[in-house]
């Protein structure tokens, strides 16, 4: 078998071992992709300088997150439905995070529940969580994830409406599923994704299964949440939340340098610059051209962290260089765990530490901490 050497080699096998519908959920964005594109033609533009006889032969790319030690810059990012891309996919990717050493994030919309991963992992994971209409249920999910431990919370903030994904509407990966001839032949075709999915524990919304009054089945919980997303949210509700989380807090979603002060002055721990994977406002900037903006207003009262487009060490590499304290893969995750599950996440994460690291020994750079423009060459110094 040909060896995996990148992300790019996990997405082929992704595609080849999931369902279309399910693939697309995850690699796709919204309307155009405009956004989409940019996140990766921007990150790609980026110019590394190139430095030769300093010695780098004691490197570090050991890190805070947020406060906590973490093996590389690097998370995981929240993202729903997980476990059909593998079935327990949120319970191993939280494995294959904890094992390597950096912060994963369990969505409000997993498959598998908070308890399960708590149970599972027995090490501290971060929650996100969505603001959504039914407040006292924000309320519980807020407790759950206190009783399991959640070290961190990551509020969205860019998802108070959705944004279309015509692939989605197209497969029917919609609100609510809908399932075509077409889809059922090539699920068929998916041998080993069928038997993960038959051994998976769970095939619903597990944080809202039997929570939510008349709603009990993808189905129906897909038609509640679409009704849930609050398009009223402000920054008052930030207060709601700090009020019910006293743990760290950290808002994702931001890309304007207004945004990013008001978050800095809410007392967030950190902001995520991030666009939402190129899936909410089509036409959006990249998160890589936004972020130094954001940096300069944020002027160190918060971490600023990454994502967007993320599939290389060599991003992390340009993002850290850009002023961001640390990244988030998204897709790049969902790749791998498609591909391979517990083993093809350890994969990834460790495909973009080596990148990382011999890319910051090229640069000429020892610790990852002292990361700065100094290291990007002109065409790249936005
Ligand atoms: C939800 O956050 C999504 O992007 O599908």
């Amino acid at each position: 078998m040909t060896p995996v050497t990148t992300i790019r080699d996990l997405r082929e096998l992704a595609r080849r071992r999931i369902p279309r519908a399910v693939f697309d959920y995850g690699d796709r964005g919204s309307y155009e992709e405009i956004t989409l594109r940019d996140n990766r033609a921007d990150l790609d533009a980026i110019r590394l300088r190139s430095r030769v006889m300093i010695d780098v032969a004691d490197r570090s790319t050991a890190t805070n997150i947020v406060g906590v030690p973490a093996a590389l810059p690097l998370a995981i990012a929240p993202m729903g439905l997980i476990g059909l891309f593998h079935g327990d996919g949120e319970i191993h990717g939280a494995r294959a995070a904890r094992d390597a050493g950096i912060p994963f994030c369990l969505s409000t919309m997993s498959i598998c529940t908070i308890e399960d991963v708590s149970d599972a992992v027995g090490e501290p994971f971060w929650f996100q969580l969505y603001m959504m209409k039914d407040r006292g249920f924000c309320a519980s999910l807020l407790e759950r994830a206190r009783l399991a431990g959640c070290s961190a919370l990551v509020l969205t903030l860019d998802l108070q409406i959705q944004g279309q994904r015509h692939h989605d509407v197209k497969s029917g990966l919609t609100v609510p599923p809908r399932l075509t001839a077409k889809n059922a032949f090539d699920v068929a075709t998916k041998p080993t994704w069928i038997l993960s999915m038959l051994k998976a524990k769970r095939r619903s919304f597990g944080n809202l299964e039997g929570r939510i009054p008349d709603a009990d089945n993808l189905t129906t919980l897909s038609q509640w949440i679409a009704g849930q997303f609050d398009p009223s949210l402000s920054w008052k509700d930030i207060e709601w939340v700090r009020a019910r989380w006293p743990g760290k807090l950290i808002l994702k979603g931001i890309l304007d340098p207004r945004d990013a002060m008001t978050a800095a002055t809410s007392g967030a721990d950190a902001i995520i610059v991030s666009n939402h994977g190129g899936r909410q406002l089509d036409g959006a900037p990249s998160s890589i051209a936004a972020l130094p903006e954001v940096v300069s207003a944020v002027a160190g009262q918060t971490e600023v962290m990454f994502d967007g487009g993320v599939m290389s060490g060599q991003d992390v590499l340009k993002a850290c260089a850009l002023g961001a304290s640390s990244c988030l893969i998204g897709k790049a995750f969902l790749y791998a765990l498609a591909a391979n599950g517990y083993e093809g996440v350890r994969t990834a994460i460790e495909i973009i530490r080596k990148e990382l690291d011999i890319s910051m020994a090229l640069t000429g750079v020892t610790n990852v901490k002292d990361v700065n423009r100094t290291i990007l060459a002109p065409a790249g110094n936005r």
